[in-house]
């Protein structure tokens, strides 16, 4: 193997004793615990699993410690091989100007040529770009789908893009294009004909090896992927057969930075790897060797009351601010809060922020409790997708993200980017025949609810805003607060969309017959959902649980939000200290289940529509009152007299 990693010192180029390698993988470094390159060590502590879950110690297989090690390599390599892992880095920043000798860019490659491939098919080829006039013309590529991305962004996320740096196309001085023939090997490649897609993985897998031999190499390696992948393979002159994998741009670097440079830019978070791990099954959650993960449980485990010296802090500061005091009125307790939720003062801006409207179908429209058909949950659906509701403009404007979740609409719905399908069934039962849902079914749209907001806030989002869409879903409402509130149903009962008083009056009795079928007992919140429950409610209060466990702020839409507030509160009264109520809804049981849950709305503008729309004119008043408490200037720093 004349390229390889161990060839013989008088084979080497001469070059390669200069190459900068302060951050090259010294062999005889001593290297840190294997174990430091896990996922879990490196998370911020907030997004721990709550529990110690290792299995003592009595407990262990008693085989564990004979495993035959026989072929495992020396701490000492074992330990470089984590490192290696564990310290690869996609690179964009601080390259230097170091030519990377050839002999360097043959091991790498050689690297590259050793992955694992699809019926040992090796799909790849590498074309090594050198030429600066060439990288120009990429490099104006690039810039192109870098500006239509940032056009897409809303507000806080393309402020925050602004400021990331996605390619280093002329600060490398080499660039690798790892390409992908899905026709190599023939027709009989062992593996690819029942998976096409395998040759794809395969090529990926060479990137993967290149990455890790360059870092052992101190050679930053960055990944650029914002090109049309024809119109690359154009400048390339790649055949029609022969698709791009990866645009790699590699070069002796300054620095490697210890965590991705999207997590410190607060772009995206690391996942705990006790989230990505499924025992035998989906959706069981656990690591080997420790106890299953539950989800729901965790999540309660994690809420905590909000952090007391944070919020004197804020308010000790919101007195020292240049204005009167308490001038700000609402605004200043709303600070305070954000701080005693962050256990910071002040706290950080919540921005970026991202509604997610909850969809799904109600058993009880059987009722005749609404004049709308059903078939309008699925239609509204589109057309959130489609940019066309009220949320999509008050988002726009808001600068918010836009997410929607089926998570038990009564139609298959397409796969369109910004839907996320998570049906748990088409809609519920009738809950004056019987529960509107099992137990197992209310669990699942909980944990649908926090595994979304952990997503969101690993996305970036530093504020969840509450949605929701299911035709009848005020009814299951009204059963909800009352269930939770001992209200009486006719206080808790409202027109929803807007109906007569026949209607009125057989919604009402709807809400009276399933009270009195299902005798809820508040102190059960997973059977209370269960009994009345839209799927959109359960799933609500498992993403207001989720927030709070992450203690991200979660501001509140109306009555539906504010039921499932309720379901949330039951189950960890602390969740509230996350919530903020934006806005206050006509529906007579949303200011119930506020008074039950001590908010107080943000604004009261006589709304009833659902989606988040409320929420949502309530998202720059919070942003605001985090931002005066952060950047107002004091008495004492302005140089302001104060009031006598
Ligand atoms: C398939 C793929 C495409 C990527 N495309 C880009 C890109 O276009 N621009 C960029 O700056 N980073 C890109 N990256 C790098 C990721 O942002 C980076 O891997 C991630 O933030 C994790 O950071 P780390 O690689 O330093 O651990 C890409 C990574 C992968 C795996």
């Amino acid at each position: 193997m004349p390229d390889g990693p161990h060839h013989p010192d008088a084979q080497r180029d001469p070059d390669e004793r200069r190459v900068p390698d302060e951050r090259r993988v010294p062999d005889e470094r001593r290297v840190p615990d294997a174990q430091r390159a896990t996922d879990e060590h490196r998370v911020p502590d907030a997004q721990r699993d709550p529990d110690e879950r290792r299995v003592p110690d009595a407990q262990r297989d008693p085989d564990e410690r004979r495993v035959p090690d026989e072929h495992r390599y020396p701490d000492e390599q074992r330990e470089a091989v984590y490192r290696v892992i564990a310290e690869r880095r996609d690179v964009r920043q601080g390259f230097r100007p170091d030519p990377v000798p050839a002999d360097v860019l043959r091991r790498v490659l050689a690297a590259a040529h050793q992955a694992p491939s699809v019926g040992f098919s090796q799909p790849w080829d590498f074309v090594v770009i050198t030429d600066r006039a060439r990288r120009e013309q990429i490099a104006a590529l690039a810039r192109k789908h870098r500006d239509e991305f940032a056009a897409g962004l809303p507000g806080a996320r393309a402020r925050a893009f602004d400021r990331l740096k996605i390619e280093s196309i002329l600060d490398t001085p080499v660039n690798i294009v790892v390409t992908c023939d899905r026709t190599r090997g023939g027709r009989h490649t062992l593996g690819r004909h029942v998976q096409p897609q395998t040759a794809d993985f395969s090529s990926v897998l060479a990137v993967a090896n290149l990455w890790l031999a360059a870092r052992a190499e101190g050679l930053g390696v960055g990944w650029v992927s914002f090109f049309d992948e024809r119109e690359l393979a154009a400048q390339l002159g790649l055949p029609a057969h022969v698709e791009v994998i990866a645009y790699l741009c590699l070069g002796y670097v300054t620095g490697f930075a210890p965590e991705p440079e999207l997590a410190t830019a607060g772009w995206a978070r690391r996942r705990p790897v006790s989230w990505a791990v499924h025992a035998e099954e989906f959706g069981r959650r656990g690591l080997p060797g420790e106890e299953p993960v539950d989800p729901l449980a965790d999540v309660i485990a994690a809420i905590a009351p909000p952090d007391t010296a944070a919020m004197s802090a804020a308010a000790e500061r919101q007195d020292r601010m240049t204005k009167p005091r308490g001038s700000l009125g609402v605004l200043e307790e709303v600070s305070v809060r954000l701080a005693g939720l962050a256990g910071a003062c002040p706290a950080p801006l919540p921005e970026p922020a991202c509604v997610a409207v909850f969809a799904a179908d109600h058993g009880v429209h059987a009722q005749g409790v609404t004049p709308w058909p059903q078939e309008v949950t699925a239609q509204m659906v589109a057309n959130f997708l489609a940019g066309g509701a009220v949320v999509n403009a008050f988002a726009a404007q808001a600068g918010a993200e836009v997410t929607v979740v089926d998570v038990g609409v009564a139609a298959s719905l397409e796969p369109v980017p910004g839907l996320l399908p998570r049906k748990i069934a088409p809609g519920t039962a009738d809950f004056t025949q019987g529960p509107a849902m099992t137990r197992e079914q209310a669990t699942a749209a909980l944990t649908v609810g926090l595994e979304i907001a952990r997503d969101l806030v690993a996305a970036g989002n530093r504020c969840l805003v509450t949605g929701d869409m299911g035709i009848a879903n005020t009814t299951a409402s009204a059963a909800l607060i009352c269930a939770f509130t001992s209200a009486d149903p006719a206080e808790a009962t409202g027109r929803g969309t807007g109906i007569d008083a026949a209607t009125y009056a057989r919604k009402v009795d709807v809400v009276c017959r399933g009270l009195a079928r299902h005798r809820p007992d508040p102190a059960d919140p997973v059977g209370v959902l269960a009994a009345f429950g839209g799927f959109e409610h359960a799933a609500l209060a498992g993403f207001i649980l989720g927030a709070a466990a992450l203690r991200v702020p979660v501001i509140l839409d109306g009555v539906i939000s504010g039921a499932a507030a309720l379901a949330a509160a039951a189950l960890a009264p602390d969740a509230t200290a996350a919530c903020f109520a934006g806005h206050r809804s006509v529906e007579p049981g949303h200011a119930l289940a506020l008074d039950h849950l001590g908010l107080s709305p943000l604004v009261d503008l006589g709304l009833r529509l659902g989606e988040g729309t409320g929420a949502l004119l309530a998202l720059p008043l919070v942003q605001s009152a985090a931002r005066a408490l952060r950047d107002v200037a004091t008495f004492d720093s302005a140089g302001v007299t104060e009031k006598q």
